[in-house]
């Protein structure tokens, strides 16, 4: 079986082809960070124009590797959300117009179940997968969560952040800086050349059993740092405080995560999203992961930042459990699954925690 993903949630527009082992056949992205950048941040009905223009031949490019293009299709795996409801409907409308002309089944999956699974995928013949159960991390621009992977079709929300995501802090603050857009790589760079113990910055108090984040305090902190002293004269001094700043998230990041694995009996941790991709992050989840034996797996970046692959992967699993949808399927914009707990492909809540 081969499936064709569709992303279109926010500020990619992606298509990619997977088999329904997993492999990766094609993998396509039309990113449109150039376009928001003037912005410093993503502009939706911007975006859902981008996404118009691109995803024809964003399509076109992922089906080429077939002998007979998207006739070779078997199935159609869209984003329905969680996103931007004009960006999505780009990306549905469009695999529902191939879905009908060709008569091919469609299934729409949740964005955040393409992260989730997006370890599963497979690039090379000898790439190597975790096996289930995994606790997963899913950091990016979106998303700051911890969840407990148990099957496809059987994932926990273990808790998430009570306010802004990893990825927007570090947004927030490169902009705060005058850095640029995405902040995320940009304070990533300063971050490896200063020294994180130079800004005193408030670490996050959650409780000592909790499996949440919260960032925004620190945004805050590095605003009323700025207010006080003004913004770092030079190179050096940005290094510091993007490297302080720094220090606190990953550290966050980090001990959450292992504490979920703790809590959940789990010896196997994954990252994803674009968050995962800070050489921090990596840097101090292999160290504390190796010293509390947890197997650490963090997918190749072009499977952790917004991709149709792992859309495609979650489409297999989809359609393999319960056949192709209607036609009429709708996009959405939040999270159904917000709440702690257990929950069904549909996403109702099964088994609250
Ligand atoms: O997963 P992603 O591509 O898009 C979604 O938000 O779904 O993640 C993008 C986010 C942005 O906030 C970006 O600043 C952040 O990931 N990011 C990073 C790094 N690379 C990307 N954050 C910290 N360090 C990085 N090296
Ligand atoms: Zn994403």
């Amino acid at each position: 079986m081969i499936v064709l993903g569709i992303e279109s949630s926010c500020d990619e527009t992606a298509a990619a082809l997977v088999r329904d082992d997993g492999f990766v056949l094609s993998d396509v992205v039309a990113s449109q960070i150039a376009l928001h950048a003037p912005f410093g941040g993503v502009v939706p009905e911007l975006a859902a124009r981008a996404h118009l223009e691109a995803v024809g031949g964003v399509v076109d490019e992922a089906v080429r590797v077939l002998p007979h293009g998207l006739r070779d299709v078997d199935v159609i795996a869209v984003t329905q959300g969680p996103g931007l409801i004009g960006a999505l409907l780009i990306g549905v409308q469009f695999g529902k117009s191939i879905a009908w002309a060709l008569d091919k089944p469609i299934v729409g999956v949740s964005h955040l179940d393409g992260h989730l699974l997006s370890p599963l995928l497979r690039r090379t013949e000898t790439d190597e997968v975790p096996e289930f159960p995994y606790v997963a991390l899913l950091v990016s621009g979106g998303h700051s969560a911890l969840y407990r992977v148990d099957a496809p079709d059987a994932i926990s929300l273990l808790g998430q952040t009570r306010d802004d995501a990893a990825g927007e802090a570090y947004d927030k603050v490169a902009k705060l800086l005058g850095l640029g857009y995405p902040g995320g790589p940009l304070v990533d760079k300063l971050a490896a050349r200063g020294d994180a113990r130079a800004v005193a910055l408030p670490r996050p108090m959650l409780g000592r059993d909790a499996l949440e984040f919260s960032f925004a305090g620190l945004k805050t902190a590095v605003a009323r740092h700025v207010e006080k002293h003004g913004l770092p004269a030079d190179d050096a001094a940005r290094a510091d405080l993007c490297a302080s700043f720094q220090a606190v998230i990953v550290e966050a990041l980090v001990t959450t995560s292992l504490r979920a694995c703790e809590q959940e009996g789990v010896r196997r941790l994954v990252i994803t999203g674009g968050v995962a991709a800070n050489a921090g992050l990596r840097a101090l989840a292999k160290s504390r992961a190796e010293a509390s034996s947890v197997e650490l797996f963090i997918p190749p970046f072009a499977s952790c930042t917004d991709n149709a692959a792992m859309i495609a992967l979650a489409g297999v699993h989809r359609f393999t459990r319960s056949g192709p949808d209607a036609l009429e399927l709708a996009v959405y914009s939040r999270d159904p699954r917000r709440r702690r707990g257990r929950f069904g492909a549909d996403g109702k809540l099964i088994a609250p925690r």
